[in-house]
């Protein structure tokens, strides 16, 4: 039997990438699909089992096996979240790592302590994350979040379904990140307008969806991509998914994640018609869906 198993999943940003670094509100939902840490005994020091060869992933198990101070073990890391397509799969990864460890040495952390662990782990993938990642993937919650603060869950009246669809490889959020710092101290003003407003329509999505009126939510998402292509993160691909969501009868469309690749969400009435229609045309795509709280 294992010594500890957890899962954690990834995530959804509907509002506010980039940003929500930058002190503005976001909204962000969790995923079904998710990264699983499974730890057993080990005779020989610490073991990493992972699917693919990533030199970050390394460091965080060894960080994290060195923060509970467990060496003896093997970690296994598996599950179903596309990687490195902004969908929070470094997140999930920490977070799994951290409450499986806390598990395995019987731990009892509060779940801040677990979250500022999870953070830690975190700058092994992307120095200056924002937290909004870990913190949808800890409260599995669609969340209201600002920086430095835990995320507030929403109160849903009615569900929220939206079509997450893997378009293509994406580089690296941190790199995204930065390329953006740097832009913002060369030409601060227009940059810091557009996050403002960015924040803005994530807090009129909030409340939109708050009300149950999920198309006002919809058109702030497109406000939204509208702001992010003005920043140069959106491609030609994501462009194109896009215009195909809204096709499709998206209420609001968007890239998703750090952009410049990765992938799209579109907030739908009923997202699972549009899904199995991409999915038989051989896109990689799936539904969101965050129930009624009320
Ligand atoms: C990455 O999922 C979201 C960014 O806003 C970075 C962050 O919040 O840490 C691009």
């Amino acid at each position: 039997m294992a010594l500890a198993r957890a899962f954690a999943p990834g995530k959804v940003i509907l509002l506010g990438e980039h940003s929500v670094v930058y002190g503005h509100p976001a909204l962000a939902g969790p995923l079904e699909q998710g990264v699983t840490v499974t730890l057993d005994s080990s005779d020989s020091g610490l073991l990493i089992k992972c699917p693919v060869d990533a030199p970050q992933l390394t460091s965080a198990v060894k960080r994290c096996a060195s923060l509970f101070r467990l060496t003896d073990v093997s970690v296994e890391l598996g599950g179903d979240l596309p990687q490195a397509v902004g969908l929070g799969s470094s997140a999930a990864v920490s977070v799994a790592l951290v409450r499986a460890f806390a598990a395995a040495t019987q731990l009892n952390m509060r779940p801040q302590g677990l979250l500022d662990r999870a953070m830690e782990l975190e700058s092994e993938f992307h120095g200056a994350a924002s937290g909004v990642d870990h913190n949808v993937s800890f409260e599995r919650k669609l969340i209201r979040f600002v920086k430095g603060r835990r995320g507030q869950p929403l109160v849903l009246p009615k569900a929220v379904e939206a079509v997450v669809w893997v378009v293509e490889p994406r580089g690296s959020t941190r790199e995204k990140v930065a390329a953006l710092r740097r832009r913002r101290e060369y030409e601060p003003e227009p940059v810091d307008r557009i996050f403002q407003r960015i924040g803005e329509l994530a807090d009129s999505a909030v409340e939109a969806l708050e009300r149950g009126e999920v198309a006002r939510a919809g058109h702030a998402m497109d406000e939204n991509q509208r702001l992010l292509d003005a920043l140069h993160l959106s491609t030609p691909g994501l462009d194109a998914e896009i215009r195909e969501l809204k096709s499709l009868g998206a209420l609001g469309a968007k890239l998703t994640g750090a952009g410049g690749g990765g992938s799209v969400v579109g907030l739908f009435e009923d997202a699972d018609p549009v899904v199995a229609r991409l999915v038989a045309e051989g896109k990689r795509a799936f539904v969101a869906r965050w129930e009624a709280t009320e």
